[in-house]
């Protein structure tokens, strides 16, 4: 399976990259197994993300499906973003091949992760209502 043009689009053109100085909340996760990196950051205002921005170092999956989760969550209440599936990242993007879906779990796992940080921020545990950062079988290290 090709990548569809919204996949092109979002890795030709990334939507909200760069850092964000005054971020409320950054999330970093990665893959251990490819080793790619996303960082998100996130600017919370009445329960609301106002702003986001991500820097990934990855494949373009990884880029594409940042891109695509940051305009999922971008102006969304907390309780949505923190429905963000990556199911729904793939889904907006028209699809993933399969070797590639991982990179989507990395988008979902980054958003909730930045989330968590703004709650300990505030001096909230966030396990709570984030939860767990979910784990993809497929990322997991094959070695201990
Ligand atoms: Fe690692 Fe895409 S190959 S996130």
């Amino acid at each position: 399976m090709a990548y569809s043009e919204k996949v092109m689009d979002h890795f030709a053109n990334p939507r909200n990259v760069g850092e964000m100085p005054d971020a409320d909340g950054i999330g970093e996760v990665g893959n251990p197994k490819c080793g790619d990196i996303m960082k998100m950051y996130i600017k919370v205002k009445d329960d609301t993300i106002t702003d986001v921005s991500f820097k990934t170092f990855g494949c373009g999956a990884a880029i594409a499906t940042s891109s695509m989760a940051t305009e999922l969550v971008k102006g969304k209440s907390i309780t949505d973003a923190l429905t963000l599936t990556n199911k729904a990242v793939m889904e907006a993007l028209d699809g993933l091949p399969p070797v590639k879906v991982h990179c989507s779990v990395l988008a979902e796992q980054a958003i909730k992760a930045a989330l968590s940080d703004y709650y300990k921020r505030q001096g909230i545990d966030p396990e709570p209502i984030v939860g767990t950062i979910p784990e993809c079988e497929e990322c997991s290290f094959e070695e201990g």
